[in-house]
């Protein structure tokens, strides 16, 4: 019986581990919990003997691959695969694979969640402004930036885009504005919402040129990642802008000077954006799905490390 193992620091909805478990059974496979652990060795136990391991933004490593002699195949239920050492994965032999789009509504409702949050001072008590009419940029226009799109629309924003791999005629279909780089992205929006994955590329490259091409008032949201921000230019930048604002989905290292921005920057305490029922069973029944899939007709639709 293939055994998969569910390793979860920061757990699913209940009825998304159900799911999981259905879907395990019907193929006769067992499904085992580590929810909520706080040493790397509890995660090193129990991969031991699993054949199939199931990760959110969980750090899968060499060290982890090591201890997995039975490993054949991990799913990060989600969309970002930078917790994961490709290239290890690769030389053990192991298939790894995303779930792509089945979090992203969850991720882009956040971010608007966050802007009205944001645009009526944080519910302070005092008069705000409105989204309606706003214009804002989306730096990556994959699953979430196209939710993103979609929902700031019924706002009634102006919405522009900036993908340096999606052709500007894909945007342009969708009825949102395409423009020609991300430093235009920012010159002309007064909200960008970061959408990029974290990539050698993508680190540290929304830094102080960037930022500071944004008009007085600018709002900039990261639901993506820590890593794309250079934050010692950011701060320096809020330092010497006391317009600009800064709201995050990932705590950044440097929280405590951040905070310092009193009414400027908001993070969530634990990323949020892909916390929801709904998010948590799309993508855990279609990690579920993609590992039965692998091991019983070898398919490797999904994967990342061919
Ligand atoms: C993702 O890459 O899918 C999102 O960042 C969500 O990550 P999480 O599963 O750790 O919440």
């Amino acid at each position: 019986m293939a055994k998969i193992l569910l390793a979860t620091e920061k757990p699913f909805a209940p009825v998304a581990v159900e799911g999981i478990k259905d879907v395990a059974a019907k193929a006769g496979y067992e499904v085992v919990l580590l929810e909520k652990y706080t040493e790397k060795q509890q995660l090193l136990d129990a991969v031991s003997d699993v054949d199939a391991l199931i990760v959110r933004s969980d750090k899968i490593d060499a060290e982890v691959f090591d201890a997995a002699a039975q490993l054949k195949i991990v799913v990060r239920a989600g969309a970002g695969y930078d917790n994961i050492d490709l290239t290890a994965a690769t030389a053990h032999n192991v298939v790894v694979m995303n779930t792509p789009g089945q979090n992203a509504n969850a991720v882009a409702e956040l971010v608007l969640g966050l802007l009205v949050f944001t645009v009526r001072n944080f519910y302070n008590g005092k008069a705000g402004t409105e989204l309606k009419g706003k214009k804002i940029g989306i730096l990556a226009y994959g699953n979430v930036g196209r939710h993103v799109a979609q929902i700031a629309k019924g706002f009634g924003m102006d919405v522009y885009a900036y993908d340096a791999f999606c052709p500007a005629s894909v945007i342009e279909a969708d009825g949102t504005k395409a423009v020609e780089s991300q430093d235009v992205l920012f010159e002309n929006c007064d909200i960008v919402s970061l959408h990029i994955p974290a990539t050698p590329e993508t680190k540290q490259s929304i830094n102080y040129a960037l930022v500071n091409k944004m008009k007085k008032g600018g709002i900039l949201i990261n639901t993506a990642r820590k890593e794309v921000i250079n934050e010692p230019e950011l701060l320096k930048l809020m330092e010497e802008r006391s317009d600009l604002k800064y709201i995050t989905d990932i705590l950044p290292d440097a929280a405590a000077d951040f905070e310092k921005f009193e009414g400027r920057y908001f993070s969530t305490p634990k990323k949020m954006g892909a916390q929801t029922a709904e998010a948590n069973i799309n993508a855990g029944i279609a990690a579920a799905n993609q590992i039965v899939g692998f091991l019983e007709d070898g398919c490797t639709k999904f994967q990342v490390n061919k």
